[in-house]
């Protein structure tokens, strides 16, 4: 729906100027992957190493933005892609803020995550894959969720009754099934450095 009526207002502050202050780029690290592939937790552990490093960030995780944002949207494929849209444009407020911030969402297809990427534009959007087996997604099973999706008790679960498709050209591959969370951290810091979001100095 296009708003009528409305007036664009310009800012006195500019992302530059934010940019500037804070001494790093902003930009978007959009970690994708199955449920239990270690995106939430590799987003909250390059958080811990940027704050200490004094940048300035913000996390949005699935199961949280759930309970508030999103608290009206499901599972089917319809309201994943509300979800991603949801999320994209929260992201995109937080690139204008001089933020970096990370994103843990399943966000199972291609075509939404290109839309965010086309939405926030590709200079800003780092997309990251956690490339883990379904067997060792499995396995881990950190929530309980594989087993209960495989005892039918959760429908359309993704990587057993819903699709996920893997990034074809994702900035980053973190091989989170036999790299530590701390080396898949680190090499997202250094990603951060030699694209120039970071100061090679921080
Ligand atoms: S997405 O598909 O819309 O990107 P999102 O990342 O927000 O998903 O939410 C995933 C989280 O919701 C999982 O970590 C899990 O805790 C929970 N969940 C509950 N039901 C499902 C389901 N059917 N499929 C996937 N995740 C589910």
């Amino acid at each position: 729906m296009v708003q009528e009526n409305l007036v664009w207002h310009e800012v006195l502050v500019s992302r530059r100027m934010k940019e500037a202050q804070n001494g790093h780029r902003s930009a978007v690290l959009w970690f994708t992957g199955l449920p239990s592939s270690g995106k939430s937790t590799i987003a909250l552990s390059v958080e811990k190493r940027l704050y200490d490093m004094g940048v300035k960030t913000m996390v949005l995780d699935g199961d949280n933005v759930r309970h508030g944002l999103c608290s009206n949207l499901g599972f089917t494929m319809d309201d994943r892609k509300e979800n991603i849209r949801r999320i994209g444009e929260v992201a995109k407020l937080f690139i204008e803020a001089g933020v970096i911030t990370m994103t843990a969402f399943i966000s199972p297809l291609r075509e939404y995550r290109d839309a965010v990427r086309a939405l926030v534009g590709n200079y800003d959007f780092i997309e990251i894959y956690c490339d883990c087996s379904i067997d060792v997604c499995e396995q881990r099973d950190v929530k309980g969720h594989y087993k209960k999706a495989r005892a039918g008790e959760i429908k359309e679960f993704t990587g057993v009754s819903s699709p996920y498709e893997a990034p074809e050209l994702p900035e980053i591959v973190l091989k989170t099934d036999t790299l530590t969370i701390e080396q898949c951290s680190e090499q997202v810091v250094q990603y951060l450095k030699s694209a120039g979001i970071l100061s090679n100095t921080a």
